[in-house]
């Protein structure tokens, strides 16, 4: 088979903004970033997804994007984006940048020139009426916040679309001059060296809601368009999607493999989610028997956080409120009306154990896994901060003043360091976790370590295994070799058989702590609460 890297990247996901600032100003930069690339490499990163870093006035986190072709002044110059480019590779690692294409920003000088000019040829880059027609609810992208997806412009006399915030214009993506400005963009920062493009809001992108003319089947065909003239550009360049659909909507994306790479498993998070609170694996076992078969060079990128809420969506309502019950009792830890806006440690009320079954989960889950950045050191949220920035405060590197984030004065900061309680900065952060053996973040780069030699959780063909116990879910991923992991998901420890091939026997890789070595004659595999292992399957 092909070597396809994405199929055993490591991702991790950062905003520039808020992981290290150079010069004091308190808001993070590339040249702070470029100097953090080894605490990546040492970790075992080796792709970064980098947030929205470009021009933007930030009404949504720079996913309102103003000019497509440069960097956010505040975060540095193209020439520092280059520089990092040139570090990064030389550390075998590879990048991926957000690609904002379904709207804009209501300041981007093609909404200015489309508003004020109803001749211009900007006009139809986006998608007006006079009178708006109704709109189901459920396309309110951040309800309680816009009340509509039309807004009236005066200065254009007509209303036009936004599905996020008013600030946020819908780009027309029939007109196929607009298609050609984003092809564009990608081939700009494909020459600048990047791998890929995170698709933002694809499903909005292709769904046509609001275009008079849209043509289904036409703007499908875009995301394939997208994919070959990536290809055409850089052969290794890969998309992926940020798609949360059902799953019968899925293969509009991945297409026969000749759309998206790969796409985020929103599905599986969700399920993941809903077994931890009820501690029961068959959960799991109907969420992989859900996701549809992937074509051959497709990849699901598996994830237990993002920078946005924890979406439930794909959930029913009683499942909903199982998950918020278990994970987000109080009303201000949720957001919108399926969302939960914390980090991981404090939903798991920060027990070590459960902890490492997450993300041991998610890494051995089959696809790609994907770190967001401070996961590695265990980081908390801030519930005082308003919406999703409870989730997006500064990395916290040392015990310094502001995390080591940046020298600048607290209230200076693009956004508070979390620096009380639990998991303030002076007790988690990269420099104090570095010197521990024990710690979460030697902990990770071990797992990174394992998942690195296990290519079979990336490549290999899945199988679910059963157990006679409820609360262990056991899989199995082979190619040339299998790899078995086990995960008790129950606040008890418990023995489990396995039915292997009696010429099979287990070799431990990993786990929650070292276990006696097997007694492959009694077939039984225990595990401690809360407890994973992972086994090379051998031939006796
Ligand atoms: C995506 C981003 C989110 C943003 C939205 C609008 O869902 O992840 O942060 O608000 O798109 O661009």
């Amino acid at each position: 088979m092909k070597k396809l890297w994405y199929k055993n990247a490591i991702v991790y996901s950062l905003d520039v903004e808020t992981f290290m600032d150079s010069d004091g100003d308190g808001i993070g930069d590339f040249q702070g970033l470029t100097k953090c690339l080894d605490h990546l490499s040492g970790i075992g990163i080796t792709c970064l997804w980098l947030l929205p870093f470009y021009p933007s006035p930030n009404r949504d986190n720079g996913y309102d994007v103003m000019d497509y072709y440069n960097v956010d002044p505040r975060l540095g110059t193209l020439g520092d984006f280059v520089e990092f480019m040139h570090q990064a590779r030389e550390r075998g690692i590879r990048v991926i940048v957000d690609l904002v294409v379904n709207h804009t920003s209501i300041q981007h000088p093609w909404f200015q020139a489309a508003r004020k000019d109803k001749h211009s040829k900007y006009r139809d880059f986006y998608v007006w009426s006079e009178n708006p027609p109704k709109f189901e609810p459920k396309l309110l992208m951040f309800p309680n916040v816009e009340d509509s997806i039309w807004e009236y412009d005066a200065q254009a006399g007509a209303y036009y679309l936004h599905h996020f915030y008013k600030e946020q214009p819908d780009l027309n993506i029939s007109n196929p001059a607009v298609r050609e400005e984003i092809c564009k963009i990608m081939g700009f920062w494909l020459e600048l060296g990047v791998s890929g493009f995170r698709i933002d809001a694809a499903p909005f992108l292709i769904k046509g809601i609001g275009i008079k003319s849209a043509d289904r089947e036409d703007l499908q065909g875009f995301l394939s368009e997208m994919r070959e003239f990536v290809s055409s550009r850089r052969g290794d360049a890969v998309l992926l999607a940020e798609a949360n659909v059902p799953p019968e909507q899925i293969s509009a994306y991945f297409g026969k493999g000749d759309k998206m790479h790969m796409l985020f498993n929103f599905l599986l998070n969700q399920y993941m989610f809903l077994a931890l609170a009820r501690r029961e694996a068959c959960i799991l076992q109907d969420g992989l028997k859900t996701l549809p078969d992937l074509p051959g060079i497709c990849q699901w990128l598996n994830f237990v956080r993002h920078h946005d809420e924890l979406a439930l969506d794909r959930l029913s309502q009683t499942q909903q409120e199982e998950v918020f019950q278990a994970f987000a009792p109080d009303e201000n830890m949720r957001i919108y009306e399926h969302g939960i806006r914390r980090r991981l440690p404090p939903m798991m009320n920060g027990e070590r154990r459960r902890i490492e079954l997450v993300y041991s989960l998610m890494f051995s889950l089959p696809g790609t896994p994907l770190l967001r950045y401070g996961e590695e050191i265990g980081m908390g949220e801030d519930l005082s901060l308003p919406g999703r920035n409870s989730v997006r405060t500064p990395m916290q590197w040392s015990d310094a003043p502001n995390g080591g984030f940046s020298n600048a004065p607290a209230n200076a900061l693009v956004r508070s360091v979390i620096a009380e309680g639990e998991y303030g900065y002076q007790r988690v952060n990269v420099a104090t976790e570095q010197r521990d053996p024990n710690s979460l973040i030697n902990w990770m780069e071990r797992l990174i370590r394992t998942r690195k030699q296990c290519q079979e959780l990336g490549i290999g063909s899945w199988q679910i295994l059963e157990t006679d116990e409820p609360c262990v879910f056991a899989h199995c991923c082979e190619s040339q070799r299998a790899v078995v992991v086990l995960h008790n998901l129950a606040d008890r420890a418990c023995s489990v058989t396995l039915k292997l091939q009696d010429d099979k026997c287990l070799i431990d890789v990993f786990g929650d702590r070292q276990y006696e070595p097997l007694n492959n004659d009694s077939g039984s595999i225990p595990l401690e609460a809360y407890g994973y292992r992972w086994f090379w399957m051998n031939q006796m």
